[in-house]
């Protein structure tokens, strides 16, 4: 195991340059499976998730080289259809290269795959929408794969009942070489989408975002090799712009994605904290006065990002009254709440009072956990003091480290691993911003 160690409080001052998305690097090293040219990506961020999705496609047969954030990924000719389980059942996106191997070698075996335990996360919708492009899908229990096959997968209407994210781009990573056209209705709309669209375009697809939520894409023959920089990630941003607020600190922001962060930036207004504009990719966050209480629904895109809410809560527990956070995406998104009672936050779970919960909700109502909540209650101001603490997933892991760093004295936080998928070097950019943070690796720890 290993640990950060954090002595509290901080005020947090400086300069950070926010790395590339996570969201799109997972993907855009999907995309090397579509072409036997190289594909050369920039920006891309150095997080254990990119690592294992590397992994992924080197079972598969492709060449990596890693050159500081520039990503060099060239298919292999001789081809492997399964994708093993001790790679593939690490990371949920592991499920995506069943698209491009189905179009092309006809035949995909994929471990069920993992990822954060925010919930059940099951690829229905993904599994659905290949099986309506021609694919025969089945899971066996007996070996916790999915068997892939189709002759061609070909163009197909397709309308997502419900928002999905990767599903989304699933379907688009399957139908840019199939026969004839896909149209996907009430596509998601997230801007990470777009810059995987972006790639793909890059490569020779034929993709456009025919109307309100829908993508149409037009299968071509083949694809090319391309050089692409992957947008910044948003989820950092939305971290360091909270760091700012909660440690009364000033942090400026570069290759910031401000200008898809419009839900984010409303609230945090509300909440009392001021950004700047410096310039076209550069903004500065800072407090400025008392935390106000602000309630949040979290959605999908343009709405206020899943993603965001662990670290606002902990916002929230420094704020003058109480706030609510309603979570409407996944239904196990509050594993971080323990964390942060154990530091003395005064939060408590309630139950929004939802009409119709199997529509409302964007995960699938019957894979509810019994005990779980949809809402939980803060009441501020919380002086927060030190604890022993673990991260149980990505989102969460940022934000005890966030606590950590605002509670006075010193805090153990076990799981670094779980805070390492998706922030690049968290621990040296936070020390270069005034933080006391020490990464200790399992041999140092007696
Ligand atoms: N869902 C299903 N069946 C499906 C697909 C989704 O039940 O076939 C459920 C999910 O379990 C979830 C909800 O529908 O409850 C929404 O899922 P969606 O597919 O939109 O999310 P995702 O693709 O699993 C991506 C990001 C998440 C981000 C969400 C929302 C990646 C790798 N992950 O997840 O990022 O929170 O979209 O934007 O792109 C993170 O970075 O920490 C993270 C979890």
């Amino acid at each position: 195991m290993e640990k950060f160690v954090i002595n509290g409080p901080t005020v947090l001052h400086g300069d950070v340059t926010i790395a590339g998305a996570k969201n799109v690097a997972l993907k855009a090293i999907v995309t090397s499976l579509l072409t036997d040219d190289e594909i050369i990506l920039h920006n891309m961020p150095h997080i254990r998730d990119v690592l294992l999705m590397l992994d992924v496609v080197k079972s598969l047969g492709a060449h990596v080289t890693i050159e500081g954030n520039t990503i060099r990924i060239q298919d292999g000719h001789t081809k492997d259809t399964i994708v093993p389980l001790e790679i593939g059942a690490r990371l949920r996106t592991s499920s995506m290269v069943l698209g491009p191997m189905l179009s092309r070698y006809g035949n995909a075996t994929i471990p069920n795959p993992g990822g954060c335990r925010i919930g059940a996360r099951p690829i229905d919708r993904h599994i659905e929408g290949l099986k309506r492009m021609g694919a025969t899908i089945d899971y066996d229990s007996k070996d916790g794969y999915f068997h892939a096959h189709a002759q061609h997968l070909h163009g197909a209407q397709i309308s997502f009942l419900k928002n999905t994210h990767t599903g989304t781009e699933t379907l688009i990573l399957g139908a840019v070489l199939a026969d004839g056209t896909t149209v996907l209705k009430n596509a998601a709309e997230e801007v990470e989408i777009d810059d995987l669209i972006a790639l793909l375009t890059a490569m020779g697809a034929n993709i456009t975002r025919s109307g309100n939520r829908e993508i149409t894409i037009v299968g071509v023959p083949k694809l090319h090799g391309a050089q692409y920089t992957i947008m910044s990630d948003r989820n950092e941003e939305a971290t360091f712009a909270i760091a700012a607020l909660t440690t009364k600190g000033d942090i400026t922001v570069h290759h910031s994605q401000r200008h898809n962060m419009k839900a984010f930036l409303e609230a945090f207004e509300k909440a009392g904290g001021v950004y700047k504009m410096i310039d076209d990719t550069t903004t500065e966050y800072f407090y400025d006065k008392p935390i106000q209480p602000v309630d949040i629904v979290t959605g999908s895109h343009p709405g206020f990002m899943t993603d965001w809410q662990a670290p606002w809560a902990l916002l929230m527990t420094q704020a003058t009254g109480v706030s609510t956070i309603h979570e409407t995406v996944f239904e196990n998104r509050f594993l971080y709440v323990e964390e942060l009672r154990k530091m003395g936050a005064n939060i408590s779970y309630f139950d929004p009072n939802v009409e119709h919960p199997e529509a409302f909700y964007n995960f699938n109502w019957e894979d509810r956990i019994k005990g779980t909540h949809q809402g939980i209650s803060i009441t501020g101001p919380t002086k927060l003091h030190n604890a022993i603490l673990s991260m149980n997933d990505l989102r969460a892991g940022a934000t005890v480290v966030l606590a950590a760093m605002l509670a006075i004295g010193q805090s153990s936080i076990y799981g670094v691993e779980q805070i390492d998928r998706g922030y690049e070097q968290i621990d040296t950019r936070l020390a270069a911003l005034g933080a006391s943070i020490e990464w200790i690796e399992e041999d140092e720890i007696v």
